[in-house]
């Protein structure tokens, strides 16, 4: 069975994976088409501004005239370019095209076989699904025939019903914080509310009503056994690979970007659990816990490593001294919680919960509740000076066994990136440096050619030698900094 799982790092891999969604002459003949429409869009908002509550969908076609963010020309402020910078760079133009590539349909095979039977069927199947995450939701008035654009303007700003209008209007930027919310506008300029939009796709979350047309945005280990990558979010690399179809903020540096992710998309997982534990207690009351669904403990949370090891030969697992049968709960999100600032005693206590073989639910729920609802003024991230003592940080023992699996590794490595970078615009940057991220990035750390799974993946003994070999270098080289 051919699996693919793309979870490589590889830079060079996800920039290749921007430029292949480049401009092509079939894009400007729809964004001439664009323009004709986005007037009678603000009519249509004004309709649906006064018959509902709720925010609805308008489509991306309103925010495209030239005279808004539609303009194509590279002299104007890049406020007035963001439709094109996402049409013709961005890799969520392209979000629900890619349900239609053969590796989304052989995916899809392998879940359900009736759905690919049919086209009527097969995008049914992609409704329920796939598209809360891969799409926006069609217009509540939908234009004479809108296109589904992928994961378009009003996924990350808001169901622009309610705001569209005002929107247009000079007196928008005058408008508060908390009145923009209320009509439904989802800010992106604060850092905290900028991560949390990213998480609610790239970490999950199962009550999205206000965000997509279905209310479940999951990635369950079937999906992923079937061929779809795991998501590993951290927000600092996946924002800094977006184009920018915005100002950039001169004022943050990546480090900030690193912390507030990690504080944020650990937040975010610790929501969608709360909820994954409700909806197995409640699949179980009415006897659907049969459901793929509804399966618990997920095995999404866990590293891949912990089941997907070889038993026969001298696995690197058994060596860190992993007992039988305990599965590593939180190695992504939790990897690097001392440096986050997020590690807390009821953190400890919910992965001890989660790593035992059959978790129990109220035993989950305890700690849970007294880490959320979360304060976000935990979370807010202060202004970081990275100095070369902040650096030293990323090499002191974290005082609990070390397990260093492939989350943490990665996890480790961007941390490190993202502090250096930050180090670097006062410091000046060093060569060897970049050149020992750049080999633990591309070579020790990434997946070689023709990589299907994480069944292999820890058979080279070699690659923690390797990559403890290069820590141990930038620690070195990093003690001789200014
Ligand atoms: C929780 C949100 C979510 C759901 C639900 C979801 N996906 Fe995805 N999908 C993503 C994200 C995020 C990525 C990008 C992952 C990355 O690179 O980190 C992705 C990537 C993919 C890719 C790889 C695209 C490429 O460029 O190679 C395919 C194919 C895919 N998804 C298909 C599907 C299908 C089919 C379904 C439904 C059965 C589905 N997805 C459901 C969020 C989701
Ligand atoms: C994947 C999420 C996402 C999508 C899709 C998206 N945006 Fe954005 N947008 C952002 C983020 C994040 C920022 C803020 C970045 C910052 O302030 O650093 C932003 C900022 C902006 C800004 C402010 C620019 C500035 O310089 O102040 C405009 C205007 C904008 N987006 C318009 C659009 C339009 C129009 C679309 C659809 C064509 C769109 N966005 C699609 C995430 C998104
Ligand atoms: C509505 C859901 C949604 C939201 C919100 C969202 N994304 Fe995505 N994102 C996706 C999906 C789905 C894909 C996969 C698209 C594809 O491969 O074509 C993706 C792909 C990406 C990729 C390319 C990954 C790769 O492997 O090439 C980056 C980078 C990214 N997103 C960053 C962000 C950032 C940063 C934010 C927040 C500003 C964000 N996304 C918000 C759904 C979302
Ligand atoms: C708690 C144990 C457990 C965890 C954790 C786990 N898996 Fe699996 N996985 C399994 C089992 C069991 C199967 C089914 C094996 C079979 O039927 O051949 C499987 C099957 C798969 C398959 C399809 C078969 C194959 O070997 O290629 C893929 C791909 C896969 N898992 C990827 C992952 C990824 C990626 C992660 C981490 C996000 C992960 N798994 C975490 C237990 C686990």
């Amino acid at each position: 069975m051919l699996k693919r799982v793309p979870m490589s790092i590889n830079q060079d891999q996800a920039s290749w994976r921007l430029c292949r969604y480049r401009s092509t002459r079939s894009a400007r003949v729809l964004v001439l088409a664009t323009l004709a429409f986005a007037a009678s869009s603000v009519h249509i908002a004004a309709q649906l501004n006064s018959t509902s509550g709720v925010s609805q969908f308008v489509g991306t076609r309103s925010c495209a005239a030239t005279g808004c963010h539609g303009s194509s020309t590279h002299t104007v402020q890049p406020w007035r370019r963001s439709f094109h910078v996402w049409w013709q760079d961005d890799p969520h133009a392209a979000a629900y095209r890619v349900l239609f590539d053969p590796a989304a349909v052989a995916m899809v095979g392998r879940l359900n076989a009736e759905a690919v039977k049919r086209d009527d069927a097969y995008r049914k199947y992609l409704q329920q699904n796939c598209n809360a995450c891969h799409a926006t939701p069609q217009p509540a008035q939908p234009l004479v025939s809108d296109p589904v654009w992928g994961v378009s303007c009003e996924s990350c700003h808001g169901a622009a019903g309610n705001w569209l209008v005002e929107h247009t209007q000079p007196e928008w930027l005058t408008l508060s914080s908390d009145r923009k919310r209320e009509l439904g506008f989802r800010e992106t300029r604060p850092l905290l509310s900028r991560a949390a939009t990213c998480a609610s796709c790239h970490v999950g979350e199962i009550d999205a009503t206000e965000t997509a047309s279905a209310t479940r945005r999951v990635v369950t280990h079937d999906l992923i056994a079937a061929g779809h990558p795991p998501l590993r979010f951290e927000f600092a690399a996946y924002y800094a690979s977006l184009p920018n179809h915005w100002a950039p903020q001169a004022d943050e540096s990546r480090a900030e970007h690193w912390l507030a992710g990690q504080r944020t998309t650990l937040n975010a997982h610790l929501e969608l659990l709360e909820q994954r534990v409700d909806e197995s207690q409640r699949a179980r009351e009415d006897q659907r816990d049969g459901e793929y669904r509804h399966v618990w403990p997920e095995f999404a949370e866990y590293s891949c490593y912990s089941c997907h090891h070889r038993l026969a030969h001298r696995s690197h697992r058994r060596e860190r001294g992993n007992s039988a049968g305990s599965y590593d709960w939180g190695s992504w999100s939790l990897a690097m919680s001392r440096l986050a600032g997020t590690d807390r005693p009821e953190l400890n206590q919910l992965r001890a919960a989660m790593t035992a073989p059959w978790p129990a639910a109220n035993r989950v729920l305890s700690p849970l509740s007294r880490l959320l609802p979360s304060d976000r003024s935990a979370m807010e991230v202060p202004r970081i000076q990275v100095t070369r003592k902040t650096l030293q940080g990323f090499f002191q023992p974290s005082g609990e066994p070390d397990r260093w699996d492939w989350d943490r590794s990665v996890q480790w490595l961007l941390g490190f990136e993202a502090f250096y970078d930050t180090y670097a615009v006062e410091h000046g940057s060093d060569r060897e440096i970049l050149g020992v991220c750049r080999r633990l990035r591309n070579s020790v750390l990434s997946f070689p050619a023709g990589f299907l799974g994480p069944r292999d993946y820890e058979s080279d003994p070699d690659t923690w030698r390797k990559f403890q070999d290069g820590r141990d270098e930038l620690q070195r080289l990093v003690e001789q900094l200014e």
